[in-house]
């Protein structure tokens, strides 16, 4: 059996042998690239080495890159392989070697250094990427029928709405008759899991333009994708992602909090699974400079932190317990992700005070949620009142999103027009007291008075004890203000408070 930290090394040590430079892997917040919130992929922070906009350190590259994904977050936990947050093995090449040498090396590895057998692996290829065929059959000896060739759908890979992309060819792995459907068509394009895509090799010569346009890139590149725990579950004969040594002690883990062991039935190993993936992913994000908000990544985290929070609630935990797990994840994953290690007061710090807040509300708004939905079920209606998903958003810190699964749950919906209409309201509402009482930035005003002295403290502490050395009222140095006056700041040595 190989661990994933095994199974890593062994890609990376695979690929540095022939000339690829191992770069560390890249933070989960992509640098400078607007059109994604997160590095959804191995390829993501080499997008401007693709365009031609950068020189790459070496024309070959390596990684084990962190990568998180949310399309399907309610499927985590209850599929085998739908994960938030995993790893990406992936080898590069920039304007260097092409398809040839990629599914050369990809077989080399899987069928040698990992001893699969060349009978359990099938190949897909692009419908019109004779090319790829014909190398996976003259050169790698794969038949003819184990190579099929589908559309854009699954083989036209692309990480956004614009950039580097192509066509690609993917490697699965039959896992046998037992996990098959049992339908007579089953083949690598059913869903029901027999087939278990592995690898998927990128051949990347085009760039998608913001006007959704197709161009050719200066050069012609390789961008390949591995799962890691996919890959370990494969050799290590687990049915899932979640039983292979990457993610099974946090699991173990969370069967301690609960009381409740992994196995005893199908709805508590549901729950345990989503606590053991988003409590990774959870300390990931925090490791990689993301606080919970109210928007943009900062959403993302709070939505699986809480989802997390809920999911141990539905197991019966009533005390805080996600730090436990964040603390375990530390320890499992802080040899390679050395960050983890270095920020874990700061993730346990957020997670305890996030977990906190949710916790005052959460029994009170699924309560409120409880009442409303028997309401609307006494009326036979289908849909909750926007108003009331608004007001457990706003008030209770529900996620639009939790409120949706709790309510797909009894086969029901959120009136979404009427909750957009909510938060419209509530944002003008919003806009019009921020011109009332903010009218500048006092924050920034502090710290240009104090010179770095004044720290915003806030993120890691609802209070803090300091000492007052100057007030700032509407951009001025004042003797005196109004607590909380329009634009007062108050300047201590190592706070600063609104
Ligand atoms: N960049 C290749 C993949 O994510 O599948």
């Amino acid at each position: 059996m190989s661990t994933g930290a095994e199974l890593r090394r062994k890609f990376l040590n695979y690929f540095a042998l022939r000339d690829h430079l191992i770069l560390p892997s890249a933070s989960l917040v992509p640098k400078d690239d607007p059109s994604l919130l997160l590095t959804v992929a191995g390829m993501v922070p080499f997008k401007p080495y693709f365009q031609g906009k950068v020189t790459p350190p070496h024309p070959r590259l390596a990684t084990a890159q962190k990568c998180l994904r949310t399309q399907d977050l309610e499927e985590v936990g209850k599929t085998a392989r739908h994960n938030t947050f995993f790893e990406m093995l992936g080898n590069f090449s920039i304007g260097d070697y092409f398809k040839k040498e990629t599914i050369g090396w990809s077989w080399e590895f899987l069928t040698k250094e990992l001893g699969l057998p060349p009978e359990d692996l099938w190949i897909t290829v692009y419908r019109d990427d004779q090319e790829a065929a014909e190398i996976w059959h003259d050169l790698m000896g794969v038949p003819r029928e184990r190579i099929i060739p589908l559309g854009d759908d699954t083989n036209f890979w692309e990480a956004g709405p614009v950039g580097p992309c192509g066509p690609c060819s993917e490697i699965l792995f039959d896992l046998g008759p037992a996990y098959s459907c049992g339908s007579p068509d089953c083949g690598v394009e059913c869903e029901c899991g027999r087939y278990l895509e592995v690898w998927n090799l990128v051949f990347t010569e085009f760039n998608r333009e913001e006007d959704g346009k197709l161009s050719k890139l200066p050069r012609r590149n390789i961008d390949t994708g591995m799962g890691l725990e996919r890959i370990a579950s494969v050799l290590q004969g687990v049915p899932n992602n979640f039983e292979t040594d990457l993610i099974f002690p946090l699991i173990e883990e969370a069967a301690i909090a609960s009381g409740i062991s992994y196995g005893a039935d199908d709805k508590s190993d549901v729950a345990l699974k989503v606590i053991a993936d988003h409590a990774r992913a959870v300390s990931f994000l925090i490791a990689d400079g993301v606080h919970p908000s109210n928007e943009g990544r900062g959403y993302v985290l709070r939505r699986i932190l809480r989802r997390a929070v809920r999911y141990g609630r539905l197991l019966g935990i009533r005390d805080p317990f996600l730090k436990r797990l964040t603390d375990k994840t530390i320890a499992l994953y802080q040899d390679p992700y050395r960050e983890l290690k270095e920020r874990s007061g700061h993730i346990q710090r957020i997670v305890s005070l996030e977990e906190e807040r949710f916790s005052e509300t959460l029994e009170q708004g699924l309560q409120i949620l409880q009442e409303q939905l028997e309401k609307v079920e006494v009326s036979g209606e289908k849909n909750l009142p926007g108003g009331v998903a608004f007001r457990l958003y706003d008030t209770f810190g529900f996620p639009l999103e939790l409120t949706q699964e709790i309510l797909a749950e009894r086969g029901m919906n959120v009136d979404l027009d009427g909750f957009r209409v909510s938060m419209e309201k509530q944002r003008e509402r919003a806009r019009a007291a921020r011109v009332e009482t903010v009218p500048s930035d006092s924050f920034k005003v502090c710290t240009a008075y104090s010179g770095d002295k004044t720290k915003f403290t806030g993120y890691g502490n609802l209070s803090a004890r300091s000492q007052i050395t100057a007030i700032i009222a509407d951009g001025k140095r004042k003797s005196e203000s109004d607590p909380g006056g329009a634009g007062t700041g108050y300047i201590g040595p190592d706070t600063f408070l609104l």
